[in-house]
Parts: structure tokens; C-alpha cells; sequence
């Protein structure tokens, strides 16, 4: 039986996959190269000494789909195909829907042909929206989300929950990841943005490798500690192993649909970001203060307990992890 990952030579899907391979899955990747890189399959390979099946397809080419049903024993998907640029939704809504749900629900219903029934869905703190009061618990309110990317993930839970209610026969898990940073120890894999980065950590990155001049800090004058923007920054390899303990629970479980953050608990300012990048590495990171960038909340961060006592699953990597990873995997890479 084999784990069907979508989306698995991107950031998230790539490190998941050396963590099922770890674990000694069998797994089935798809990827259609539209933000990742195929070279990240070999170094997926270098890193485990394993093996995978690979097929270069897009998730909304309904036959090619149902030919990695056909030729291989699914017994879960875990669905990270689709895009994720924030800025690129505001101004081009209607390739995100089509991509991120019209691709989750071809997805879908080539499960419910097949049988498959367990899900893990690659969601987003994004669904909070502008958060009424932080830690943020699964039971929060969702909706108020800011941007065509986020709703994608909004009315994709939105699905899931449907499907889940009318045929209760599937077991579901929705991970709401807060915010993804650093990369394989090995520097072998990670983030690779394409253009200008949208996100803080490989914004830094490059500065500090002097591909890019400075950072623009957005906005100093928010309610936070120190009036930048405050994020659960969480370690790409803690997120990843999250999957492994939700596919357990799911393997477990007798029917669910289950919601779990995928957090630290504990925010950071983009300031202390920046310090705690130059402590970790011994570099500069030259930065100048912005204005506020539309969409942006002042404060976002997890409370993780649920995870921690339903999944047994906690975040262990800390920040100089972080910064340190990111570092050497942009270094590596140069
Ligand atoms: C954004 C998206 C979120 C997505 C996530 C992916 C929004 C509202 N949220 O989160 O949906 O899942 O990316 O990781 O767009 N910052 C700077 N300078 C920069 C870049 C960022 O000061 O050049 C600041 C931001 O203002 C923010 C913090 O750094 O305070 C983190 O920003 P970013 O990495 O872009 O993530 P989010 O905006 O939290």
C-alpha cells in the first residue's frame, strides 16, 4: 500500500516525503514542476537511500490521475499541489481556484472512485483570517481571510467537512501549518522561491548572501513587542513529521475528521527574526523599516496543545535550528 503525495517535490511535500520514506512507506509522488524542481527528487533519493514512484502530471488532468490510481495501491493522499503566493492570488483569482480547488476536487473524486478514503490536507493559519485573540485554537473563528490563496484553503476544509458529513466513511485530517521555515539538515533540500521572495526567512536569506540588498521591514508601528509583525515560525522538518503522526491517527481511527495546528506556540517579531538570524549565522542582515503591507496581521501564533495531545506530535526545532538550516541550504546551494 502506498502514500500518494501531491505536490511532493515542492518545500513541504519534499521533506514529508523523506520522513514517510524514513518511516519505511512506500510513497507515489506527483508534481507538475510549476513551483518546484526535479533535481529535488534525486536529492530526496541521496538523502533516504530510497526509492519512490514519480509520475510528472498536474492533479486536474482527471485521466493521468486515474492512472496513478490505476497502476498503484493507494491507501492514503496527502495533498500538497497548489499554489501559494499570496500576492499572485490578488492578482490572478481565478487560476488560484482553478488550481488549488478545482485540482483538490478532481483529487477527490478520483479517491471516492477508487475507494481511497484517508486525506491529509495541506491548509493554513490563512484561515484564521485576522485572529480575534491569540494562541489561536482549532476552534477559532475561520472565514475573514484576506486574499484569494487563503480562501482557497477556507473553502477547501469547507469541502472536506461536506464530503466528510455526507459519506462518514472517510477519515480526514486538515493541518493548519503556521509559518514554514529552514530546510533539511543535509542543505540539500528546501525553500526555492521563485523570483523575489514574498516570505520573511528566504527574504533574509538572500540578503545576507548579498543576492538581494536589504530587507524592507513591513510596518514597526503594530501592536506587538516591538511593533514589527509577530509569526509562529516552525521548523519545515517538525512540520513534516507532523504528516507522519496524522496519517497514524488516521490509520487508527475508525472514521474522523480531525483538525490539528501545526505550530510552536510561540511568536516571533520579524525584528527578533532578523537577530536571531544574524546570532545563528554570524551574518549581517541589513534592513531598513517599510510601510505596512496590505493584507499583513500584527499577531499570529498556535496554540499546538491539541496536536501535542491527540497526535503525540510536538514542535522540537528551535529557531537557531531554523535560521542555521535556511543558511546552509541557500549556501549549499550557491
Ligand atoms: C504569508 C501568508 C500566509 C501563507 C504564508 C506562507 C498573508 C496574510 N499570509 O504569511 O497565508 O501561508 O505566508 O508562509 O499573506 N515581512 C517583512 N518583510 C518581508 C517579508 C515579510 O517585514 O520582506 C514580515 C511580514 O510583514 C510579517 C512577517 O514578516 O509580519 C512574516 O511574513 P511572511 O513570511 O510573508 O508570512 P505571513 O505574512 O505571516
Amino acid at each position: 500500500m502506498s502514500i500518494l503525495v501531491t505536490g511532493g517535490a515542492g518545500y513541504i511535500g519534499s521533506h514529508t516525503v523523506v520522513e514517510l520514506l524514513k518511516e519505511g512507506k512506500e510513497v507515489v509522488i506527483i508534481d507538475n514542476f510549476s513551483n518546484s524542481n526535479p533535481q529535488t527528487l534525486e536529492k530526496i533519493k541521496e538523502i533516504t537511500n530510497k526509492d519512490f514512484k514519480f509520475y510528472e502530471i498536474d492533479y486536474l488532468n482527471k485521466e493521468k490521475l486515474k492512472k496513478v490510481f490505476e497502476e498503484n495501491k493507494i491507501d492514503a493522499v496527502i495533498n500538497f499541489a497548489g499554489y501559494k503566493a499570496v500576492g499572485e492570488s490578488v492578482k490572478e483569482p481565478i487560476k488560484y481556484y482553478i488550481n488549488n480547488i478545482s485540482g483538490a476536487l478532481v483529487l477527490l473524486e478520483t479517491m471516492k472512485e477508487f475507494g481511497v478514503k484517508k486525506f491529509v490536507f495541506s491548509s493554513s493559519a490563512t484561515v484564521y483570517g485576522n485572529p480575534e485573540k491569540v494562541p489561536l485554537t482549532e476552534d477559532s473563528k475561520v472565514g475573514g481571510t484576506t486574499n484569494p490563496y487563503g480562501t482557497t484553503k477556507f473553502f477547501i476544509e469547507r469541502i472536506l467537512e461536506d464530503i466528510y458529513k455526507s459519506y462518514n466513511t472517510w477519515d480526514i485530517c486538515i493541518l493548519r501549518y503556521f509559518n514554514p521555515v529552514g530546510a533539511h539538515e543535509s542543505g540539500l533540500i528546501g525553500e526555492e522561491p521563485k523570483g523575489v521572495p514574498n516570505n520573511l526567512m528566504p527574504y533574509i536569506v538572500r540578503v545576507a548572501s548579498g543576492i538581494l540588498n536589504e530587507l524592507s521591514i513591513f510596518g514597526n508601528d503594530y501592536d506587538t513587542k516591538d511593533g514589527t509583525g509577530v509569526r509562529d515560525y516552525i521548523h519545515v522538518v517538525d512540520l513534516a513529521k507532523g504528516h507522519i503522526k496524522a496519517l497514524e491517527k488516521l490509520d487508527k481511527e475508525q472514521k474522523g475528521l480531525f483538525i490539528y495546528n501545526l505550530g510552536t506556540g510561540t511568536g516571533y517579531s520579524v525584528l527578533e527574526m532578523v537577530k536571531a538570524f544574524e546570532k545563528s549565522t554570524g551574518k549581517k542582515v541589513k534592513y531598513k523599516i517599510a510601510p505596512r503591507r496590505a493584507g499583513d496581521i500584527a499577531i499570529c501564533y498556535a496554540d499546538p496543545r491539541k496536536a501535542k495531545q491527540e497526535l503525540g506530535w510536538e514542535a522540537k526545532k528551535t529557531l537557531e535550528d531554523m535560521c542555521r538550516d535556511s543558511w546552509n541550504f541557500i549556501n549549499k546551494k550557491c
